[in-house]
C-alpha cells in the first residue's frame, strides 16, 4: 500500500458498502475517501458535506472529472442548510462515515444530525486519530447506539462502528450541543467597539465564538477605514471586523469572505445586525471569490494556528493575495501574535511596511500596495 496514504483513508478501505446503499459522508479528509464510495455504491446515492470551502471546491472538481455523477457535495457543518425535516425519507441513509472533526461541540452536532438520517440497521462509522479524540468518540457513540466496535487500527488512528437499533439514546448528547442542534440557533454577545454596541452571532467551531478575541479587538482598536472605501475583510470568522468597518464608512461597500460555512452563517446575522448599507458574505478560498475586484482597506487576523504547530502557509497566501485585491494606495492591516515575523512578508510582498501599535501581545502592521 502506498505510504501516501493517510491512515484515516486506509481504515476506511475497511468499510463494507453495497452496490446499492446511500452513504453520507461528515468532514471527509479527502476526495479518495468519498471516490472510494462512490465506485462501491455504483447504483446507490452519497452525499457529503464538509465546512471548509477549499475541500468542498476540490472535492467538486474530482467528482466531476472522475465522472461520479451520483455525489453530491454540500458546503456545510453536518446537515446544516441544506437538509430540512421534510427531506427525511428522501435522505435517509444506509452508511454515515464521520471523519472526526477537532472541535468536541462540532463532533457531537454531526453525531446528532446522523441520527436524523441514518435508517434502521444502518452503520455510523467514525475514524479519527488517538490526538483527535477518538477514544472519547467512542464512548459518544456507545451511549447513543448502545454500542460500539473498533474496526482496525492503524498510525495512531482508529476505526469504531455503531449499528442502529430500533432505539437510540440522545439524552445524555442533547444537553451538550443545545441549543445548537438547531441550525437557526447562533449564540448573540454584545460587545461595545469603537465607542457603539455590537451584537455579533456565532456558533461552535467558528474562530473565538465563546469570546471577542483580543488580537481581534486590538485591531478593531486601531484599523483606520476613510470614510469612503471598499473594505475586504479577509478570513472574516464571526464578522466583527467587516461590521466594525461597516460602521466606520460613509459611502462604499463592505465585503467578508471566509472558508469555513459557519464562519458564513454567523457573519451574515452580525452584518444584518450591524446597520452597514452595502455589504456581502462570501464563501472562499483565501481572495478566490473576489479575484477580479478591487478594494481600499484589507483587514484580517490571519489564521496561523494547524493543530498544535505553527504554520505560516496560510497567513503568507493571506499577504500575497490581498495585495493583488488591493488597488494603488490601498492598505493591507493585519494584526499578529508579536512574535510572528510578518514584517519580513509585508516587506518582501509590497516593498514597504508600518507598524501601527506595538502591544504587550500582539501588533497591528500595515502595507501600502504601490
Ligand atoms: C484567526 S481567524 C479570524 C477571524 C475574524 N477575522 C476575527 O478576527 O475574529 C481566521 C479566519 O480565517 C478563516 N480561514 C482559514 N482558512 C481560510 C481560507 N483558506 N480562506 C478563507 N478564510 C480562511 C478561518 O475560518 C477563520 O475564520
Amino acid at each position: 500500500m502506498s505510504s501516501s496514504v493517510s491512515p484515516a483513508t486506509r481504515l476506511l478501505q475497511q468499510v463494507r458498502i453495497a452496490a446499492t446503499d446511500c452513504v453520507l459522508y461528515f468532514h471527509p479528509e479527502s476526495s479518495a475517501t468519498v471516490a472510494m464510495g462512490a465506485r462501491a455504491a455504483a447504483e446507490g446515492r452519497i452525499a457529503a458535506s464538509h465546512r471548509r470551502w477549499p475541500v468542498v471546491s476540490q472535492l467538486r472538481r474530482d467528482v466531476e472529472l472522475i465522472g461520479l455523477t451520483q455525489v453530491q457535495v454540500h458546503h456545510a457543518h453536518g446537515l446544516a442548510k441544506w437538509f430540512s425535516v421534510g427531506d427525511a425519507k428522501e435522505y435517509a441513509f444506509d452508511v454515515v462515515v464521520i471523519r472526526l472533526p477537532s472541535e468536541r461541540v462540532a463532533f457531537y452536532q454531526l453525531v446528532l444530525d446522523t441520527v436524523k438520517v441514518l435508517k434502521p440497521g444502518g452503520r455510523c462509522v467514525v475514524v479519527g486519530g488517538n490526538e483527535e479524540g477518538i477514544k472519547p468518540a467512542a464512548k459518544v457513540l456507545e451511549s447513543v447506539f448502545g454500542k460500539c466496535a473498533v474496526m482496525g487500527h492503524a498510525g495512531g488512528h482508529r476505526l469504531l462502528m455503531s449499528v442502529r437499533g430500533e432505539r437510540v439514546d440522545i439524552s445524555a448528547l442533547q444537553p451538550l450541543v443545545a441549543p445548537f442542534d438547531d441550525v437557526q440557533s447562533f449564540l448573540e454577545v454584545s460587545h461595545v467597539l469603537r465607542g457603539s454596541p455590537l451584537s455579533v452571532f456565532t456558533r461552535p467551531g467558528v474562530f473565538s465564538w465563546e469570546h471577542l478575541d483580543e488580537a481581534t479587538a486590538t485591531l478593531v482598536e486601531h484599523m483606520h477605514v476613510p470614510e469612503r472605501a471598499d473594505v475586504l475583510d479577509l478570513g472574516c470568522g464571526a464578522g466583527v471586523l467587516g461590521a466594525v468597518a461597516g460602521r466606520l464608512l460613509k459611502h462604499g461597500t463592505v465585503t467578508l469572505v471566509d472558508a469555513d460555512s459557519e464562519a458564513i452563517r454567523c457573519a451574515t446575522g452580525t452584518m444584518e445586525c450591524s446597520g452597514t448599507a452595502r455589504w456581502r458574505v462570501l464563501a472562499s478560498d483565501v481572495t478566490e471569490a473576489v479575484r477580479d475586484e478591487r478594494f481600499d482597506v484589507v483587514l484580517c487576523n490571519p489564521p496561523f494556528h494547524v493543530g498544535k504547530t505553527t504554520d505560516l502557509t496560510l497567513p503568507v497566501r493571506f499577504i500575497e493575495e490581498a495585495a493583488q485585491v488591493l488597488r494603488p494606495g490601498g492598505t493591507l492591516q493585519l494584526v499578529a501574535n508579536r512574535k510572528l515575523p510578518y514584517e519580513w512578508e509585508l516587506e518582501r510582498v509590497f516593498g514597504n511596511r508600518r507598524t501601527v501599535f506595538d502591544g504587550n501581545r500582539f501588533k497591528v502592521l500595515s502595507a501600502t500596495r504601490e
